[in-house]
């Protein structure tokens, strides 16, 4: 789909493609930074932006070069295919929400993420990197606000002004900083006597072990001929974690679309067998690599649920198999991925469900 703003006008478009109409790669908090700092007549120079899920703020600021916040491999993905769909030099630096960078910027432009502890560790950040004379701008559609954000900005600043609505989005400026204590945005979570799992802020389920990956893990059938396995969409890396105990000579990988989940789990598993990978799909391996494949798969994206992400990652799943392997998965019992998976494995056992939730074993 194309934007035009000013005199400029882009081509931008998600990463992975949807069929879904009602999925944009971008909304009215997006346009509301950039008519924001165009009617305020803010310099785009040193900016830094976060958020940026498919690249609509990074190319309207290209000329400046800002550093790019990238948190997610597909976003990275859907920056570089924009950029080049629009024959952009894609020479912008990048960075992530945990990595530190010591250069002082004017400005920092922020898509507000649902995720509040995520806000909070990416303020934590700006509030490291923004020089005393910078501005925050952060956009949000109105139905998401939660007066926490205000809480949260205060933390960092002492100005946090909120703009008037336009087209169901506000803006939140942010100035002046605080003085700030040096805090770790770590969560710890209690998985057993023994162990407690650490992650950092915005990783999925910060307060306690997922209930559905707890359902999963009490019914997951791990056997001693299961050599080499894959935790997809391993988070913290718990599912992982249980594995490793029952089958501690196994090698098992660990795949996730979030560098922060991905940091996370090197925190909480270790072992010369374990391999971590950074990415939102199994290009890497081979056909027939897997004897088992554990998963609680992503359904939900920020505010959307988007069941086409997960489907991409069960074809591959299936090429990634061995013959005779085992796919073992939970899911919340509504959202029937049943249909799906007899598309696709040759036989689909329902190993135990409730009423959320559902295993499922699929044998190639
Ligand atoms: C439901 S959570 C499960 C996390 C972890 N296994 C647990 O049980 O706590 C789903 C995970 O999928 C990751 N994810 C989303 N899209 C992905 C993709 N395309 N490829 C790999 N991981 C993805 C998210 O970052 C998130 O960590």
């Amino acid at each position: 789909m194309n934007y035009t703003f000013k005199e400029n006008t882009y081509t931008i478009e998600r990463y992975p493609p949807t069929q879904s109409k009602s999925l944009k790669a971008w909304n009215a908090a997006d346009e509301h930074i950039l008519n924001f700092l165009e009617e305020t007549k803010t310099s785009k120079k040193n900016t830094v932006i976060f958020n940026d899920r498919f690249g609509f703020l990074s190319l309207f600021t290209a000329q400046y070069n800002p550093l790019v916040v990238l948190d997610y491999k597909s976003q990275e993905k859907a920056l570089i295919l924009n950029f080049k769909t629009n024959n952009i030099t894609f020479d912008l630096p990048t960075n992530n929400s945990i990595s530190k960078s010591d250069k002082l910027y004017e400005l920092a432009l922020i898509k507000i993420p649902k995720s509040l502890d995520l806000f909070r560790l990416q303020l934590s950040q700006i509030h490291h990197s923004l020089a005393e004379s910078g501005e925050v701008v952060c956009g949000f559609m109105t139905k998401y606000f939660s007066k926490q954000y205000l809480s949260i900005a205060s933390e960092f600043f002492e100005e946090c002004t909120q703009s008037k609505a336009w087209k169901k989005s506000r803006v939140l400026v942010l100035k002046k900083k605080k003085e700030v204590k040096k805090k770790t945005y770590l969560n710890e979570i209690f998985y057993s006597k023994e162990k407690t799992f650490k992650q950092h802020f915005g990783v999925f389920s910060a307060k306690n072990i997922d209930y559905a990956s707890q359902f999963f893990m009490e019914n997951m059938d791990v056997r001693m001929d299961h050599n080499k396995i894959l935790d997809l969409a391993s988070g913290n890396g718990v599912i992982a974690y249980a594995v490793q105990k029952e089958r501690p000579n196994a090698e098992i990988d660990l795949l996730d679309d979030s560098i922060l989940a991905l940091e996370s789990s090197k925190m909480n598993i270790e072992g010369d067998n374990i391999t971590f990978h950074y990415n939102d799909c199994l290009d890497n391996f081979e056909d027939q690599t897997f004897d088992l494949i554990v998963s609680n798969p992503p359904f939900h994206f920020e505010h959307e649920t988007n069941i086409e992400i997960a489907l991409e990652l069960f074809k591959e799943v299936k090429r990634c198999l061995k013959k005779g392997g085992s796919f073992q998965m939970v899911t919340s019992n509504h959202l029937n991925s049943k249909t799906h998976l007899y598309k696709l494995f040759h036989k689909v056992d329902i190993v135990r469900e409730d009423l959320k939730f559902v295993v499922y074993n699929c044998h190639s």
